[in-house]
């Protein structure tokens, strides 16, 4: 599932985080990826080890937390620390498929743990009209989809898709970009839930039986106990 979530971000706060990003110092993007992606990635990204990387990733982290759409429609277990990429003078990212499994950083005193790749998201920092090409082309079986969208605006999509971002021609396009496993691994178990989720949410506001409300919450409820893994 293909999901647009509008404004995650004000553009008050969009515009602190690109004045933020904009002074920052910026390393090669192929410093992340394994010899396949290093193969087709010609982007920035702030370093992993970067101060502002740490407080702008918590800031979208609270920003996904006060969303109710986002957490309907990812069912967030774990989410990697969000980090921040830069395009611009052709820069783009050939058609890949992201790691299914990525290390958290280490917590003193604790065991290793990773992150499963359900999902990827994508919250787009930059407005469309600020530069020339740059879209999310995201393949899945019902074709292609390009996406390019307001700046503080995010897309989940699944993270088992191949997916592209087109040559930035133009102007720069600055973006923070996660993953997250989600506590249902199957993107047509989400999408199932959140389109039950979304509907008992519409019969609540407008009133409907209160019994045939009660009956479909539990569903949704005994759905997601059958299926989450936590
Ligand atoms: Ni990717």
């Amino acid at each position: 599932m293909l999901l647009h979530i509008p404004e995650v971000l004000g553009k008050n706060e969009v515009a602190d985080f690109r004045k933020k990003l904009e002074a920052a110092t910026w390393t090669d993007g192929k410093e992340t990826v394994g010899a396949q992606g290093a193969l087709v990635k010609r982007n920035l990204q702030l370093p992993e080890g970067s101060v502002l990387r740490e407080e702008l990733g918590q800031r979208v982290l609270r920003a996904l937390a006060a969303s109710p759409l986002y957490f309907a429609a990812a069912l967030p277990l774990r989410t990697l620390p969000p980090r921040f990429n830069r395009y611009e003078g052709g820069g783009n990212y050939g058609f890949h498929v992201d790691g299914a499994v990525m290390a958290l950083p280490p917590v003193a005193g604790q065991a290793s743990s990773h992150v499963r790749s359900d999902i990827a998201c994508t919250l787009f920092l930059s407005e469309p009209d600020d530069y020339e090409g740059g879209e999310l082309v995201v393949s899945d079986t019902y074709g292609e989809h390009e996406v390019k969208l307001p700046a503080g605006d995010l897309i989940v999509y699944p993270a088992s898709s191949l997916h592209t971002v087109q040559p930035v021609t133009r102007g720069t396009r600055l973006a923070s970009f996660f993953w997250v496993q989600s506590m249902v691994r199957d993107d047509v178990r989400r999408r199932l839930l959140f389109d039950m989720d979304t509907s008992i949410q519409t019969l609540t506001a407008t009133r409907a039986d209160a019994g045939a409300v009660l009956t479909l919450t539990s569903t949704y409820h005994n759905l997601l106990r059958l299926w989450a893994e936590t």
